[in-house]
C-alpha cells in the first residue's frame, strides 16, 4: 500500500532523444519494485532539454515543480536520488534546491523530511566502486590488446577530478581502459597520445553518461560525415585508430544502476524518525 506521505524523485539530466528516456524509465520501473508503498516521481534537471521536449510534457517538469506538486499532494517525507554521474552544477543544482524545501523555522511548509542521494561519483569509495563494476561491463567483443575509451561529459569545476581519480582507479586494474571527457581535460587529444604510447590499435568508445542521448550518438559515435564529423569516433579514425562504439548508457547497464540505487537506498534510511 502506497503511503500518501512519502515520494522518492528520481532526476536525471534529461535528453532531447526519445530514446534516451529508457534509461530513465528503467530506473523508475526499478525503484517502484524495490519501493512499493513510495509514490515515485521523475524529473529532468537541464533546462534545454525541458524546453526542448515542451513545458506540458510529464517529462519536462523540473524538479521545483514536481516538488512543489508532491508538497501540495501532502508528502512529508522524501527521498530524491540524482541521476547525474559527477557532483557537478546539476548536481549542486539539486542539493540546493532539496536544502531550500527543507521545514525550519523560517519555511513551515517545507518537507519534513528530505533527503538527497549522491550521484554515480559521489565519494572516494563510489570511484573505486564504479572502476570494478566498469571492468564487468566492458564490450563482451573486445579482444586482447584492444583498448576501452569511456567518454565522460566534463565540468569546467573542481568535480572534473572525479574523472582523473577515476582514471587512476581504471590504469590500475586495466591499463587498455581509459576514460576522457568531451567537455573538459583529459580531452580526446590526450587520449590518442596516450592510446598511441600504450600501442593501442583498436578502442572500443562508450558513454559513461547516464543516458544515450545526444552526446553518445553525436559526440562520441557520430561518423566522419555531416553532424558527426567532430565526433571522437571520427577523431580516432583519423588518428589512424580502428573503432568501435557502444551505446548503452551507464544508467542501462545493470550493474551501474545498482549503485545509484544504493545511493537512493542510503538516502530512504535516512528519511526513517
Ligand atoms: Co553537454
Amino acid at each position: 500500500m502506497q503511503s500518501p506521505h512519502t515520494a522518492i524523485l528520481l532526476a536525471a539530466f534529461g535528453s532531447r532523444l526519445p530514446n534516451a528516456s529508457t534509461a530513465l524509465e528503467r530506473m523508475r520501473e526499478r525503484t517502484c519494485a524495490l519501493y512499493p508503498d513510495f509514490r515515485v516521481e521523475t524529473a529532468l534537471t537541464s533546462g534545454t532539454v525541458r524546453r526542448h521536449k515542451g513545458a506540458a510534457s510529464r517529462h519536462g517538469r523540473s524538479p521545483e515543480d514536481i516538488l512543489k506538486a508532491l508538497r501540495k499532494d501532502g508528502v512529508t517525507r522524501l527521498a530524491v536520488q540524482s541521476l547525474h554521474v559527477i557532483p557537478g552544477d546539476e548536481y549542486r543544482g539539486l542539493e540546493r534546491l532539496v536544502d531550500s524545501l527543507r521545514a525550519g523555522p523560517g519555511h513551515p511548509d517545507g518537507f519534513e523530511r528530505i533527503e538527497l542521494g549522491r550521484p554515480l561519483l559521489g565519494n572516494r569509495e563510489d570511484i573505486r566502486r564504479v572502476a570494478l563494476t566498469i571492468l564487468t561491463v566492458l564490450p563482451p567483443e573486445r579482444l586482447p590488446g584492444e583498448a576501452v575509451l569511456l567518454m565522460g561529459h566534463g565540468t569546467r569545476g573542481k568535480a572534473n577530478g572525479v574523472y582523473l581519480d577515476l582514471a587512476d582507479e581504471l590504469r590500475a586494474l586495466d591499463p587498455l581502459v581509459l576514460i576522457g571527457a568531451l567537455e573538459a581535460e583529459p580531452g580526446l587529444a590526450a587520449k590518442v597520445d596516450e592510446l598511441r604510447a600504450l600501442g593501442a590499435s583498436r578502442v572500443h568508445l562508450m558513454p559513461l553518461l547516464f543516458a544515450s542521448g545526444v552526446h553518445a550518438l553525436r559526440d562520441m559515435a557520430g561518423d566522419m560525415a555531416g553532424e558527426g564529423k567532430g565526433s571522437w569516433q571520427a577523431g580516432l579514425t583519423r588518428a589512424g585508430f580502428s573503432c568501435a562504439a557502444h551505446l548503452k548508457g551507464a544508467g542501462e547497464h545493470q550493474a551501474l544502476a545498482e549503485i545509484w540505487l544504493d545511493h537512493l537506498h542510503e538516502a530512504v534510511a535516512r528519511l526513517a524518525p
